[in-house]
């Protein structure tokens, strides 16, 4: 499918504080937009970032049939820019596509829509190392119409917003506040899909452990209370002496794609890897021993974010000296390299443009 091209005449970049920039406030000059209508994605297109139309019966609006994805790109010294994993989010919009009775999107529109916006728009790339352009692809109904059922339209959409680190400079290490009588996806539910309700859901529980002083949810498994899922938007990894554990992806899990990276380099730094259920007394007693060395969560907004401190019913523990481990450090360090272009990208992660 063509792809129309609309540019902006003048550009927002001269307003853009690259030295002080806040996750998702401000936006490129383009976005991409295909619609899916009589059965087929159509009218692709690169317009000026624009704000929507829609009557106030919009499905999305009552019923949430919203799926998302995140996704960077960085800046390359050779100018070039890296697109990370495009190809693996583009399989993964489309798992979250199916659990949510909505049309999957042709890997190649969706590399496409993305290729002609981020070379549109690449100047709006970060250049300072550890910065990147957040990109966030969605799709969502756009029917009007009140009775559930799945919608006959949708939109397919992908804007950017230059970022720097979620958490702040130097990885600081954030504290988890576990999630009591709340979860955040049950078995059968839609946890492992990139469905926007399941991010509504999180924020009762989230704001109930920030009161406390926390800064995330550490997540609980919906049947027993017991088994850790994931921490805030993230994945969690927990490293026990040389093993380095992470929940295994039960369907309530979303399929993490930093998750990923961290298996495959932790594999190839030697240390043993496991997907597997960790009950949080596990956590806990881990942090007391001494066993449990560090804990961090993924994603790809925060990338690495180092767990420094643990709350679960009345306990209170610190994991590792509180503050980012070595592992956490260099995983950090490694992804920022090879996405940067310093060293050599062996696994074919980055799409160069
Ligand atoms: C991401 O890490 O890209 C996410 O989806 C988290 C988002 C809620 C900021």
């Amino acid at each position: 499918m063509a792809i129309r091209i609309e540019k902006r005449t003048t550009s927002k970049l001269g307003d853009v504080d690259f030295d002080n920039l806040v996750f998702g406030k401000i936006f490129s000059d383009h976005m991409f937009i295909a619609d899916y209508r009589d059965g087929a994605w159509q009218d692709a297109r690169v317009v000026p970032y624009q704000n929507l139309q829609m009557p106030p019966a919009n499905m999305t609006l009552h019923y949430a049939q919203s799926i998302f994805e995140g996704m960077k790109a960085y800046y390359q010294k050779s100018g070039k820019v890296c697109i990370f994993r495009p190809d693996d989010h583009a399989q993964r919009i489309n798992e979250s596509a199916d659990r949510m009775c909505i049309p999957r999107i042709d890997p190649d529109l969706f590399k496409k829509g993305l290729f002609a916006l981020i070379d549109i728009d690449r100047e709006w790339v970060p250049k300072k190392e550890g910065d990147s352009l957040y990109i966030r692809p969605f799709v969502f109904a756009t029917d009007e119409h009140l009775g559930l059922r799945p919608s006959h339209t949708y939109s397919f959409m992908i804007i950017t917003t230059p970022v720097s680190a979620y958490y702040g400079k130097g990885l600081p290490a954030i504290s988890l506040m576990s999630s009591g009588e709340y979860v955040r996806a049950g078995e059968g539910g839609t946890g492992e899909a990139k469905a926007a309700g399941n991010y509504a859901a999180s924020l009762y529980p989230l704001e109930l452990a920030q009161k406390e002083g926390y800064d995330q949810t550490l997540w609980l498994d919906g049947k027993e209370h017991r088994y850790v899922e994931e921490c805030g938007t993230m994945n969690i990894f927990f490293r026990f002496n040389d093993e380095l554990v992470t929940p295994d992806l039960d369907g309530s899990i979303l399929r993490g794609l930093t998750r990923d990276c961290v298996m495959t380099l932790a594999k190839e730094w030697g240390y043993t890897v496991s997907e597997r259920k960790v009950p949080i007394e596990e956590v806990m007693e881990g942090a007391k021993n001494g066993t449990l060395k560090e804990a961090f969560g993924t994603g790809t907004a925060a990338i690495i974010s180092p767990v420094g401190k643990i709350r679960h019913d009345a306990e209170v523990v610190t994991v590792g000296d509180g503050a980012a481990g070595e592992l956490s450090q260099r995983l950090f360090a490694e992804l920022s390299a090879i996405r940067h272009g310093g060293i050599e990208d062996t696994h074919n992660w980055c799409a160069l443009i």
